[in-house]
């Protein structure tokens, strides 16, 4: 499907929903132990002074995380939008002071426009979280990714959301339907999840290089459903931004969009509401046997 987002800014073609104070927030809640369960004890089987590139690290908080648990580690973080980029940078100080973390803008389709020619094919760990579900024909990504790690015992991982997998408790079916539509509408994959293991095989990885695994990607407690809802719960009320635009697109009245916005209110205070999501996984170790 098309993507339509000529009339997007800068932020918002890099992140198809834009990235607004709240939903920079919510990405700050994510980090190492809740999004990097399966993959942190391959990193630290590996050298202490291990390359890592996260590919579409947004605000960072996975990246400095990684930089804290591994300080000898070379840490890159790439993101297509610059705010967030701005903002990665300036946090090194507080977030992950005295390690070897950067972070860089780019777009990750063209390497060159975020890495130098001597890391391209070097990386011991290309890492993506949530980005390919992010980005139309995200497989060419995944053939990008593959090229960049060492070719004989580089890594390759990945984890991925699938919108179809989301249960969400008090139920916000029209919340979930928008989102749908906003992701169709930037002509994005929302099985991303489901097939990765299938994207993976496609760019050329075997399954025997290829361990995966599934876990929960959960907003459970008030500060979890706050910066979850709260973040549509801000751009639906701004008019501007990509939800609202969709919105109204789809033929959302104002007054359907405040009764959307009251019962993501009513989302995030009751004390018997959730939201879980099913992650993919996949470990791909490129090199090994027949290679
Ligand atoms: C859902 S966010 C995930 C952020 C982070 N990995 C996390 O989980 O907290 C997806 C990110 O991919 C970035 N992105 C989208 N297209 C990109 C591209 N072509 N190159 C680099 N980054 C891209 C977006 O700007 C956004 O920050």
């Amino acid at each position: 499907m098309a993507s339509d987002n000529q009339n997007q800014t800068g932020a918002e073609q890099a992140y198809h929903i834009g990235y607004k104070e709240d939903t920079l927030k919510a990405f700050e809640l994510r980090n190492a132990s809740t999004c990097l369960g399966y993959l942190l004890s391959t990193l630290e089987s590996l050298p202490p002074t291990f390359s890592l590139l996260d590919v579409g690290c947004g605000p960072g908080s996975i990246t400095f995380d990684l930089a804290r648990r591994f300080p000898q580690a070379k840490i890159i973080g790439v993101d297509l939008g610059v705010e967030a980029i701005e903002r990665a940078n300036a946090n090194i100080d507080t977030h992950a002071p005295g390690t070897n973390i950067e972070f860089r803008a780019g777009n990750i389709l063209e390497p060159e426009s975020c890495l130098k020619p001597d890391e391209i094919g070097n990386f011991d760990v290309v890492h993506e979280h949530t980005t390919l579900i992010c980005i139309p024909n995200n497989i060419e990504v995944l053939r990008v990714m593959k090229t960049l790690a060492k070719q004989d015992g580089g890594i390759v991982a990945c984890r991925e959301g699938d919108t179809h997998s989301q249960l969400l408790w008090p139920p916000l079916p029209e919340s979930a339907e928008l989102q749908e539509r906003i992701y169709q509408m930037n002509g994005l994959d929302t099985q991303t999840g489901r097939k990765l293991l299938s994207k993976a095989l496609a760019v050329g990885f075997r399954r025997d290089q290829i361990t995966a695994s599934a876990s929960i990607l959960s907003n459970i407690t008030y500060q979890e459903r706050l910066l979850y809802a709260g973040s549509m719960l801000t751009m639906l009320g701004d008019e501007t931004s990509q939800y609202r635009r969709a919105a109204a697109k789809f033929g959302y009245s104002d007054e359907q969009v405040e009764v959307l916005r009251e019962n993501m209110r009513k989302f995030i205070a009751a004390d018997d509401a959730w939201r879980l999501l099913v992650c993919t996984e996949i470990i791909c170790r490129l090199g090994g046997k027949d290679s």
